[in-house]
């Protein structure tokens, strides 16, 4: 099922000596199967002493790697013992851990490791990929990891691959860094092209699935800052429309929750056309207003907004889901005590957050009626902060994000039911 590890990750594979090796770049380019194959050899072929394997999470871990060891070895040379922590390959015990569990962390503390694996080296801990380090030294010790890419000023970015002492470039290219002080570490920048494996329609796939930032940063796999527009693949002439066609299944409410702030709603359709819409908006903005609602009365307010709605010659809709923003539960009681049904609490992770709503709009899918006006003045100015990108971290400006952050409780909370929805063709016919 695996054939022969052809270019660049032949040549990855044979630059894999030096203390640290990094292979990082886009999703999908065989970084994963590239150190594997290189870490297969090291369990057999490097120094005695304990090994080590870890992932943003063990599940992860589990998920990502040990898998797909098992594929390539089968269960006989590679048994995964998930309650101890371990896994056997070649005969061989190995401590598996997720850098996010603290007792992993202290775990490791103590050791003394001969090598280690690592998966997805940027969603770790600075301190613990530090200490990582310290334990690492047994003589001839070497790591082996792999990353997709974030931010220029990511810590693994600025502190460590900048500092490397061997880069095999995008481009084939290999450039040795003269720096006395460059580190043990040789670094593999990786793009789609570099796994000749892929089917063409999968790469199709691929690209309407990442879009804005995300597209360059896991498609084209550069260390791009987020800066600017969050959803610059949103274009008014594009994804507003003043019809809304027959909807086959009212999917969603999403709903952001605020008393001095806005509180704003918006309904989700799937329409008959398999495309999703944003029908309406329900909005109360206390300042302008002057009037701040209660618990009970934005309730009722709903109620009435979902009771008035009027489509295809019906009046009153009853969406599947309401998703609440989560740290509002006094109002998710409310709800429910009114008898709203459906009402949960809403996916609030930011980023992969962001990243559902950009693919809805970036692959054509999702379209906003223009009678939502508070979600269509947001989503224009909705932008990345500055100072957070340069301290390393993505994150948007907290600043006029009530019907946009709705509409990302909506959809990211939905992302299982629509994603299969997503066509090649929608995004060339937008
Ligand atoms: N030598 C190979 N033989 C067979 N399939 C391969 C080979 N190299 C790559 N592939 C295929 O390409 C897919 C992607 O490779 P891999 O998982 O290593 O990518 P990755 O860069 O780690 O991606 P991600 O960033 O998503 O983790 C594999 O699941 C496998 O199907
Ligand atoms: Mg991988």
């Amino acid at each position: 099922m695996f054939d022969a590890l052809v270019g660049k990750q032949l040549r990855s594979t044979q630059l894999a000596n030096a203390r640290g090796n990094l292979w990082e770049g886009a999703v999908r380019s065989s970084k994963t199967i590239s150190s594997i194959m290189v870490w297969l050899r090291y369990i057999r072929t490097g120094p005695p002493g304990a090994l080590l394997m870890v992932g943003k999470t063990e599940r992860t871990l589990k998920r990502n790697i040990i898998d797909v060891i098992v594929e390539m070895v089968g269960v006989k040379r590679c048994r995964y013992k998930a309650g101890a922590g371990e896994v056997i390959i070649f005969g061989r015990t190995i401590y598996v851990a997720g850098a996010n569990d603290e007792r992993a962390a202290d775990k490791i503390k103590g050791m003394t490791l001969a090598g280690a694996y690592l998966d997805e080296v940027t969603t770790f801990p600075e301190s613990f990929f530090s200490m990582l380090g310290t334990r690492l030294s047994v003589h001839g010790a070497q790591w082996f990891g792999t990353t997709n890419p974030e931010g220029p000023n990511h810590w693994l970015k600025k502190k460590f691959l900048d500092r490397a002492r061997l880069h095999l470039r995008r481009d084939g290219s290999v450039v040795e860094s003269e720096d006395p002080k460059a580190l043990d570490l040789h670094r593999f920048s990786f793009g789609l092209d570099d796994n000749p494996y892929l089917p063409a329609s999968y790469v199709a796939n691929l690209k309407l699935e990442y879009q804005g930032l995300f597209y360059k940063r896991f498609v084209l796999g550069e260390w791009c800052l987020a800066e600017g527009v969050v959803y610059d693949m949103f274009d008014e002439q594009q994804h507003v429309v003043d019809i809304i066609p027959a909807v086959r299944h009212w999917m969603c409410v999403g709903v952001d929750y605020g008393t001095i702030n806005p509180f704003s709603a918006l309904l989700v359709g799937v329409g008959e056309d398999e495309r999703l819409y944003v029908a309406s908006e329900y909005r109360h903005e206390s300042r302008t207003a002057r009037r701040q609602l209660t618990d009970a009365q934005y309730s009722r307010e709903m109620q009435a907004w979902l009771g008035a709605y009027r489509h295809g010659g019906q009046q009153g809709v009853f969406p599947q889901w309401v998703f609440v923003d989560p740290s509002a539960a006094s109002f998710m009681t409310q709800l429910w005590a009114d008898g709203m049904s459906g009402v949960a609490k809403a996916d609030n992770d930011v980023k992969d957050g962001i990243r559902s709503v950009s693919v809805a709009f970036g692959g054509g899918l999702l379209s906003v009626h223009r009678s939502c006006k508070g979600l269509l003045s947001e989503l224009p100015a909705y932008a990345w902060d500055d100072k957070a990108a340069a301290a390393g971290e993505d994150k948007p400006l907290k600043v006029d994000d009530h019907s946009v952050d709705a509409l990302r409780y909506a959809l990211h909370s939905t992302a299982h039911e629509w994603r299969g929805l997503l066509r090649t063709d929608l995004q060339e016919a937008a």
